[in-house]
């Protein structure tokens, strides 16, 4: 009995060995499809192809295809654990050709691998066409042989298939097994084909038309092939079975729930295992394709699931969170044909385990209050919108988990009135913003969430997504366009683009119309609006126009935000390195992370030393060389001070907060303890810590008292950076005439010659002063004046610290006197005065030097009797100060 891991793998190989390249599933969330909310078939991915907008390397390709079917058009929910066959989650199989072989081969690579392959018999088969597809009937007839009566002729939309109201679509051939008599229903086009007897198992469409949406239909210029197998459908024929929830896979997670209640997994609590098997894996899928609860859009959907697994775990008497615990049994199951759930393990628990134990600290008291109001009702009666809406609001019971548990008691809930009471909920949420003094654009900002809901962010997945326009706001007004040239701000349902906030700058990119791609706008900034409901776009189209209601491709400038996430991350590390060098007082004060460097400002009161500096930078780059994961995880915020997260002090966090961990070290924090860096951030970071490349430290400085600031380069800027100090050494190495491993002790040796040669200059101005050489000005003569020998001289080249010892020299060689030099620096005046021992009593140095001062444009001017110091700005004056000297000498 083949597993239903053995039926994908025999598809796959299938078509691989008749040439289709195996394309591995796409996110469920839709990077290129923006009307879809989840991705709900396989062929999602190939959308463009069929168009020919998108030209791959491949013409075949064959996926298993991971599909969620909840919320939006497609909608399983309600059904699920009730029926054999609804499933939020579901893998789809798919053979594609995009413009090769047709349906003269679809149809007998089907049959093949249908009744070879897989080996179902083929009298339990029997297909259906479009009524007017008579090339269909025929291949059907010479390839399988199959009678008429078993190829059904259907007139309606079930064989014609589109994707959605708009895109390629064209009719489809179905392939029904017969699951025998013992089950009750009748062939496709019959009124009892609802029944569980014939079930539909795969669909093959031949893609050749494009719908538009103007209702409009046109022929393809290629024809190709689209085709879709339940992978649970076949597991159950297969397996003797016509439940898809018997199957080996399902039926492990299941058991995994029944163990974890201890409960009997076929006993009364059976349809409460089947929705948690099912739940488990689309909230287990979605969330490691990065979909995150929330109250809005996607995460809303999300954590409407959960919560609705929730209360059945609830309903079976599990006490503690169970959904978390089954995480390793779908991981065993899927782990292998999707890796990316193993990588995930760690984030999908936290997030189920998180959810649970909230949800439960409300589910117990809602579920009484839900019991209080059925008592009051009538025989049959609704459920009032009202009570819904409370139960919504204040327990958190999205709506569709309400009418879960009624529906177990035969009752429904007026949905009129539970839309009623929300929509007075925002009137009334809308009123007190309006009245709270918002500026006016802010307004249009709230009312504009209040009309789309949140913007779904999906960059930290992904740089590239389609997204739909769905306002457009220009000088705080809402404009149906913006036409080339015109600056505004654009909403659209879904981004990658990242909106600036913590220190990371925004992403810049393009948005080009699907219609036309010449049409292109360049995104300048990007800004978090109505309490970072909104993301919004600031952008101008540089061709044609960008208009509401617009399917556009988005793409973020890629080296821009590789750039941006280096120095983030890079951030992460420096702020760890700082702390465990200076230690825990260290705490981030701010911090930038742009497209050419890094800056953080933290909490330390003095510079660091060159061995400070050298030691954090050394630990950063170790990390950055480790290369180790960067992870990201969502947890309380208490959860997370608890392993030791740097949270921001004075930040308001909510009530989940995103954890970026990087590198591991043997005294490291977390749960395990070896996780180096731990922080609340919002940001995206590398993958890997060596996509840092190499970190540089540039500067430390004083930011503000007791703050500091540190400016880092990483990857090639910080490349280019040593690039350029080694061209400058380099350069300098050449201009000393030195190799530049002896650089240091050469320019060494240079300023100590410099000095020297100084000092030798010095001594001769000295000397040129003292004999009154040329360009000296004045003679060097003393002349009497009033009875004392005083000797005044104005000086050029020769500085003020030079003038006491010329004073000395002078007054060694009169025998008694006065000296008053002027030294003319550049227009700057310095002054000394000496006087002899003998007439020191008489005449002090002081009011020589200070008689002069004043002449000279200064103030002061002091010292000793026998020797004083002055200057002044204006050494134009000299002679005027020597006059008011001598006028002192003759007082
Ligand atoms: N796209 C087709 C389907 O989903 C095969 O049924």
């Amino acid at each position: 009995m083949p597993s239903l891991n053995d039926i994908r793998s025999t598809f796959l190989n299938y078509f691989a060995k008749n040439g289709h390249e195996i394309v591995p599933s796409s996110p469920l969330v839709p990077r290129n499809d923006p009307t879809l909310m989840f991705t709900n078939s396989g062929m999602v991915q190939f959308k463009n192809c069929f168009t020919g907008v998108e030209k791959r390397d491949y013409v075949r390709a064959t996926t298993a295809q991971k599909c969620v079917r909840a919320g939006g058009k497609h909608n399983d929910l309600d059904n699920v654990g009730y029926t054999a066959r609804h499933h939020t989650f579901f893998e789809m199989l798919g053979n594609f050709s995009f413009g090769d072989y047709f349906k003269e081969m679809a149809i007998p690579y089907a049959w093949e691998l249908v009744t070879k392959e897989l080996d179902i018999p083929a009298d339990r088969l029997l297909v259906t066409v479009y009524h007017t597809d008579d090339e269909a009937a025929e291949i059907w007839k010479k390839v399988a042989g199959l009678p008429d009566e078993r190829i059904i002729r259907i007139p309606t939309n079930d064989n014609f298939w589109m994707m959605g109201p708009t895109g390629p679509c064209g009719p489809c051939t179905e392939i029904f097994f017969d699951h025998g008599e013992k089950y009750w229903g009748g062939p496709p086009g019959t009124p009892e084909e609802d029944g569980d007897r014939f079930v539909e198992i795969w669909n093959l469409v031949f893609m050749q038309n494009e719908q538009f949406e103007d209702g409009s239909m046109k022929e393809l210029d290629m024809q190709s092939i689209d085709t879709g197998m339940g992978i649970e459908r076949v597991a159950a024929l297969l397996q003797g079975t016509n439940d898809n929830y018997s199957t080996d896979l399902i039926r492990a997670l299941i058991e995994a729930s029944a163990d974890a209640t201890s409960s009997d997994p076929d006993g009364p609590g059976k349809t409460h295992h089947r929705v948690i098997a099912d739940h488990l894996r689309s909230t287990s899928f979605l969330i490691a394709d990065g979909v995150m609860p929330s109250n809005d859009g996607r995460g809303y959907v999300l954590r409407r699931i959960m919560r609705r697994a929730m209360r059945h775990a609830h309903l079976l008497g599990a006490k503690d969170p169970v959904m978390h615990r089954l995480v390793p049994a779908l991981v065993h199951q899927m782990g292998a044909a999707y890796p990316e759930l193993g990588r995930a393990q760690a984030l999908i628990e936290e997030t189920l385990e998180l959810e649970e134990t909230r949800f439960k600290q409300t589910l117990d008291r809602g579920l009484k209050l839900l019991d209080e109001e059925l008592d009051g009702l009538g025989e049959g009666a609704p459920l009032p919108g009202e009570a819904a809406f409370k139960l919504y609001d204040t327990y958190g019971f999205p709506l569709d988990l309400t009418q879960d548990a009624l529906r177990e008691k035969g009752r429904e809930v007026d949905v009129s009135g539970f839309d009623a009471a929300m929509a007075e909920q925002k009137a009334k949420a809308r009123a007190a913003w309006a009245g709270s003094g918002e500026a006016a654009d802010a307004a249009v900002w709230f009312d504009l969430a209040d009309k789309h809901g949140a913007t779904d962010f999906l960059g930290y997945d992904t740089e590239e997504a389609e997204g739909q326009v769905l306002a457009i706001v220009k000088d705080g007004v809402e404009v149906k366009a913006l036409n080339a040239g015109e600056d505004g701000w654009a909403i659209l349902n879904q981004t990658p683009f990242y909106a600036e906030a913590g220190g990371q700058v925004a992403d810049h990119g393009y948005v080009r119309r699907l219609a036309n791609l010449d049409d292109v706008s360049a995104v300048t900034d990007v800004q978090r609006f109505a309490d970072g409901k909104l993301i919004a776009h600031r952008l101008t189209p540089e061709r044609g126009k960008l208009s509401v209601g617009d399917t556009v491709e988005l793409e973020v400038d890629h080296k821009r935000r590789s750039k941006v996430r280096a120095n983030h991350s890079a951030t992460h590390l420096l702020h760890e390195a700082l702390r465990v060098h200076l230690g825990d007082h260290v705490a981030q004060r701010g911090s930038l992370n742009d497209e050419d460097r890094l800056r953080f400002d933290f909490s330390h009161a003095k510079g660091l030393s060159e061995d400070e500096l050298r030691l954090v930078g050394e630990e950063v780059n170790g990390f950055i060389r480790q290369n180790t994961p960067v992870s990201t995880r969502i947890m309380t915020p208490d959860d997370a001070r608890e392993i030791g997260a740097q949270a921001l002090f004075g930040e308001k966090y909510g009530d989940e907060v995103r954890v970026v961990s990087m590198g591991r070290a043997p005294t490291g924090k977390g749960a395990d303890g070896e996780t180096y860096s731990i922080e609340l951030c919002g940001g995206t970071h590398v993958q890997q810590t060596g996509d840092i490349g190499l970190c540089v430290i540039l500067s430390d400085s004083a930011s503000s008292a007791g703050v500091r600031r540190i400016e880092a380069l990483t990857g090639a800027a910080a490349v280019q950076h040593l690039e350029r100090q080694a061209a400058l050494v380099d350069e300098i190495a050449d201009t000393v005439k030195a190799q530049p491993g002896d650089l240091a002790a050469r320019v060494k040796a240079l300023m100590d010659e410099r000095k020297a040669l100084q000092n030798e200059v010095s001594q001769l101005r000295r000397e040129l002063a003292m004999a009154g050489g040329a360009g000296q000005g004045g003679g060097a003569e003393a002349r009497d004046v009033n009875g004392v020998a005083f000797l005044a001289q104005v000086l050029s080249g020769v500085s003020g610290k030079d003038l006491p010892a010329l004073i000395d020299e002078h007054k060694a060689k009169m025998e008694s006197g006065a000296v008053l030099l002027i030294a003319d620096a550049g227009g700057k005046a310095a002054v000394a005065a000496g006087v002899t021992a003998d007439l020191t009593d008489k005449l002090s140095a002081v009011d020589l030097v200070r008689a002069a001062v004043a002449e000279l444009g200064g103030k002061g001017g002091g010292g000793r009797p026998d020797m004083a110091q002055g200057g002044g700005k204006d050494a134009g004056n000299a002679e005027a100060a020597i006059k008011a000297a001598e006028a002192v000498i003759g007082d």
